[in-house]
């Protein structure tokens, strides 16, 4: 499976191109130059002729960069417990360029800075609950608002999980393009969960079976959640159903169930599918304006 990440990494990366410049994993990243200048290079060399005609890859770089200026990509990932959404948003923010929030990595980055949020989070994760609103809404809702999301687009992930946390973003007018619902039968989820490994260094996923370290160097200083126990993903996985239901009204016109128990290559080129022709919608909204 590593392999085959690295794989799914390469087969994303479009060749280097003038107007954005291609991180460690050749994606697109959107540099800190003004939007107005970065439209300006994009569609100022050349007409229309065939000779002038863009590369596939480069007219796709150009899409995205359009859509991000204009109304950039938001997105939404949910699912249970090990699903993939992290996996996923690995991919989709390398290829999207968009701010990848994970409300999960939000409250493990305050228990690791011992705040008292921090503290009283990890009091509900161990237990595999929601982590009570008053820690979750807010710093939710902050992050979204900075300028990097606004900027580029959003990828939240594991936020919305209640009724009352989606009611708050809608009370501010945040909805995505598109809330993409991972569906992973049960017994692969535990076995994902049970093998899961982090890399503390570059954050990067692994998994013992489906997704080992390239390497001993990286096998050595491999971590596991605290909440990564067949015991407590079986709460976990309790609370996600008791609460994803609620949320599958106020999305209804945007969600969209992608099967996540194919290969992280197989889940990711359907997600793919879905986002360019959100993209796509996007573009016909602004060239139509
Ligand atoms: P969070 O960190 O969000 O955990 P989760 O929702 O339980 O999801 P995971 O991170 O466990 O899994 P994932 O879907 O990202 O899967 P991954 O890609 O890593 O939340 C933790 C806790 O924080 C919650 O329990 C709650 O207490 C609290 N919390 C978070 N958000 C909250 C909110 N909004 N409100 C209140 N409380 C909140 O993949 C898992 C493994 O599978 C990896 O090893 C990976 O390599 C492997 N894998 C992935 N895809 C594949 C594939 N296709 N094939 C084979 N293996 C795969």
């Amino acid at each position: 499976m590593a392999s085959s990440m690295a794989a799914a990494a390469s087969y994303l990366s479009p060749p280097p191109v003038t107007a954005e410049r291609p991180t460690a994993r050749g994606c697109l990243h959107f540099p800190s130059a003004p939007a107005s200048s970065r439209f300006l290079r994009l569609h100022s060399a050349g007409g229309r002729s065939p000779a002038n005609r863009k590369p596939r890859y480069l007219r796709r770089a150009a899409k995205v960069v359009v859509a991000a200026m204009a109304d950039p990509l938001k997105v939404m990932i949910a699912g249970a417990p090990a699903s993939g959404k992290g996996t996923q948003c690995e991919l989709i923010k390398a290829k999207y360029g968009v701010v990848h929030i994970s409300a999960g990595d939000l409250l493990r980055a305050e228990i690791a800075a011992g705040t008292e949020n921090g503290k009283r989070a990890k009091e509900f994760m161990e237990k595999g609950q929601l982590v009570p609103d008053d820690i979750v809404v807010n710093m939710v809702k902050e992050r979204l608002l900075q300028p990097d999301a606004q900027e580029n687009g959003w990828l939240l992930d594991g936020y919305p999980r209640s009724y009352s946390q989606a009611m708050a973003l809608e009370t501010l007018g945040i909805r995505p393009d598109i809330f993409i619902l991972l569906d992973v039968p049960d017994e692969i989820l535990v076995e994902r969960v049970v093998g899961r490994r982090l890399d503390p260094v570059t954050g990067r996923i692994y998994h013992v079976k489906y997704s080992p370290p390239e390497n001993e160097e990286i096998a050595a200083r491999l971590t596991q959640r605290f909440d990564d126990t067949e015991e407590k993903v079986k709460l976990r996985l309790q609370t996600h159903y008791q609460n994803v239901e609620s949320l599958l009204s106020i999305y209804e016109d945007v969600i969209v169930k992608v099967k996540g128990d194919a290969t992280v290559e197989g889940v990711f080129a359907e997600i793919d599918k879905l986002l360019n022709s959100s993209v796509d919608k996007k573009e016909e909204m602004v060239a139509s304006a």
